[in-house]
């Protein structure tokens, strides 16, 4: 994974919340608020929050007194999502590192981790660290994008760009969050960390966005292939090759694509 596939800063994490979010992360984020609600946890970390899609859908089911700490590595993303947040006492906002997490060991009854793990350069530590955090018998939710071929939009800006960059094409999309979906490597550094107990469900849903438009903006724009496309230049040319190619395929008006994703619950 290359450093800037990390940063979420600048232009991103608004082009993030607002047109990102709701094509492909809120109607995950509304399963993983239900996930660990069932829970009823007194006490929640969840790390590489973002621009905060799961903690406003998880926030209001959660008890009164609950402790629900909310971080990202990137603060710019973690202010964003403050902006959104109505005020809670319950939520308290911190910048970390889900490899080095800054809270003592058995702090928490539940972590959660939407889409974040991919972007983790160990998988095993970030896992470990989850463990560590948790009571014994704590649950840490996450989830990860499944390969990109079963990510409609996804696969096809990817082509798209690539046509801009014949010789050197951006693969952010391909490389990162959708570079981590083999199940079994999965499991096999979830147990490395320590976990033993460890289910996963392979959810299909529908990607929705206003135009084709939207779709290539969200992608190319709103995501750190951005840092890479503008290190090339011609963001603007690859943003129209990727909405000429979404509307070809989805039509011109409201565009609707398959996305799927593993979710992930690990018993501590
Ligand atoms: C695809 S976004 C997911 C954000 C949010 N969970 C959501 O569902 O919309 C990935 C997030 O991971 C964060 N991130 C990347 N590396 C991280 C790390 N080592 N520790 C914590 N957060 C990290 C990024 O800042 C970014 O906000």
């Amino acid at each position: 994974m290359a450093d800037r596939d990390r940063v979420f800063a600048g232009s991103i994490p608004k082009l993030y919340d607002t047109l990102m979010a709701p094509l492909i992360f809120e109607a995950y984020a509304a399963d993983m608020a239900a996930l660990v609600a069932a829970f009823s946890p007194d006490s929640v970390l969840e790390t590489a929050a973002g621009s905060g899609v799961v903690t406003r859908a998880l926030a209001p089911k959660l008890s009164a007194d609950a402790c629900y700490v909310v971080t990202d590595l990137n603060q710019p993303m973690l202010d964003y999502a403050a902006t959104r947040q109505g005020s809670d006492r319950r939520i308290e906002w911190r910048q970390a590192d889900a490899l080095d997490l800054p809270f003592e060991d058995a702090a928490f009854d539940v972590v959660c981790c939407q889409f974040g793990a991919m972007f983790f350069p160990d998988r095993v530590v970030g896992y470990a660290e989850a463990r560590r955090v948790l009571r014994p018998g704590g649950r840490f939710v996450f989830s990860v994008w499944d390969r990109i071929e079963e990510n409609a939009f996804a696969d096809d800006v990817t082509t798209a760009v690539a046509t801009v960059f014949p010789d050197d094409p951006p693969r952010f999309l391909a490389r990162t969050p959708h570079g981590y979906h083999d199940i079994a490597l999965i499991r096999g550094e979830l147990r490395r960390a320590g976990f033993a107990t460890i289910e996963i469900e392979t959810r299909e849903k529908v990607s929705l966005a206003r135009s084709a438009r939207d779709a290539a903006t969200a992608y190319c724009q709103g995501t750190p292939l951005r840092n890479e496309i503008e290190a090339r230049g011609k963001l603007d040319a690859a943003t129209d090759a990727a909405e000429a190619a979404i509307a070809k395929k989805h039509g011109s008006g409201a565009v609707a694509a398959k996305i799927q994703a593993h979710v992930i619950v690990a018993v501590a």
